[in-house]
């Protein structure tokens, strides 16, 4: 299939260009700047210079693509996450961005379009399983994710083929926060945002990249994609402890988090998410069962194991 990836340079894209590349398909991507079109090149994709609100420019980009893969995006650092400014940008390239990039798509005829998402967009459920059908939660920092996704509804009900795929939280090399976590291990520092029972879920880089080479034979909809095994916050701690091989003497921030309101919720509500609905519709399963053996893998990935 010949395919237009936005985000292709990113945490994700990073994995997932690669992965779709290996599967055959024929990638086309947007690079901003020459060393970005480098990577791409050497990743077997075809570079291609655009700004992603230029509809005319990604309508000729996407020209003879059977798909498009919207991974963009522009998350703030760990040091800003909590500042509502620092969202700005990221929530411009989910709306504005995700609009122009539907429009073009249905300009040039695309047949497919595959949106990145986040199930930090659930409300929060406890220890209850989430599936698709469960309720989402409108809080500043998510509009934009809920304006990608009206993007793809919009591209579903004018093409027939819109896919969202909502990532749990990544992890593996490439994921900035994750390798913190990895960092603040060895120092004996289990990093734990809120209450320790509640419930995280994650998905490993590798396999968020094949959930999207996987994306692009399933039926129209919205799917999770994260691990088998969501866990607690407390035990997610430890998983990142036994993979570096050092005992969490103190947990941070803690409850502490939650004082910051909806500036940390996504971060520290309660998330057991299901991933059985793309499983079934794809025949996808994560390589990582959950994030026990995952940051096990990471670690060795980080060491060039
Ligand atoms: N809930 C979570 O999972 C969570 C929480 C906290 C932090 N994070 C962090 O967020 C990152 C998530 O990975 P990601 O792949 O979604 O994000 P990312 O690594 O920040 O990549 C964003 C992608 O979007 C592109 N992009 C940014 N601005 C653009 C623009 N104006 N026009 C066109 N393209 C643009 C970037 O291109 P360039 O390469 O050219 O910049 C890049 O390809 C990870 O690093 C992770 O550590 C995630």
């Amino acid at each position: 299939m010949r395919l237009f990836v936005t985000g292709g340079t990113g945490a994700i894209g990073g994995h997932a260009v690669p992965a779709l590349v290996a599967a055959g398909h024929e990638v086309r991507a947007l690079a901003r700047g020459e060393d970005k079109a480098r990577t791409l090149a050497g990743e077997g994709a075809e570079p291609i210079a655009v700004s992603l609100f230029d509809r005319d420019g990604l309508a000729a980009a996407f020209d003879g693509c059977e798909a498009v893969v919207n991974l963009a995006s522009a998350l703030p650092s760990s040091a800003s996450f909590v500042r509502r400014s620092a969202w700005a940008q990221c929530t411009r390239i989910r709306t504005e961005g995700s609009a122009a990039v539907v429009d073009a798509a249905l300009r040039a005829g695309v047949e497919r379009l595959v949106q990145e998402s986040v199930v930090m967009i659930y409300r929060d459920q406890g220890d209850r399983w989430i599936d698709e059908h469960a309720e989402v939660d409108r809080y500043p920092i998510a509009e934009g994710n809920h304006a990608a996704e009206a993007s793809a509804r919009r591209f579903t009900d004018a093409a027939g083929a819109g896919v969202t795929l909502r990532f749990g939280l990544f992890y593996g090399p490439g994921a900035a926060h994750s390798e913190q976590f990895v960092a603040m291990g060895r120092r004996h520092v289990g990093v734990v945002f809120g209450h320790p029972d509640t419930y995280l879920s994650s998905i490993h880089l590798d396999d968020a990249a094949s959930a999207v080479v996987a994306a692009l034979s399933v039926p129209a909809g919205t799917y999770n994609i994260v691990d088998d095994e969501p866990v607690t916050r407390r035990v997610h701690a430890d998983a990142i402890a036994h993979a570096v091989g050092a005992d969490a003497w103190v947990r941070a921030p803690g409850r502490a988090a939650l004082l910051l309101g909806d500036r940390t919720t996504s971060m520290t509500r309660s998330l057991r998410v299901d991933n059985g609905a793309f499983r079934s519709v794809s025949g996808w399963a994560p390589s990582h069962r959950s994030v026990r053996e995952g940051y096990v893998s990471m670690v060795g990935q980080l060491c060039g194991g």
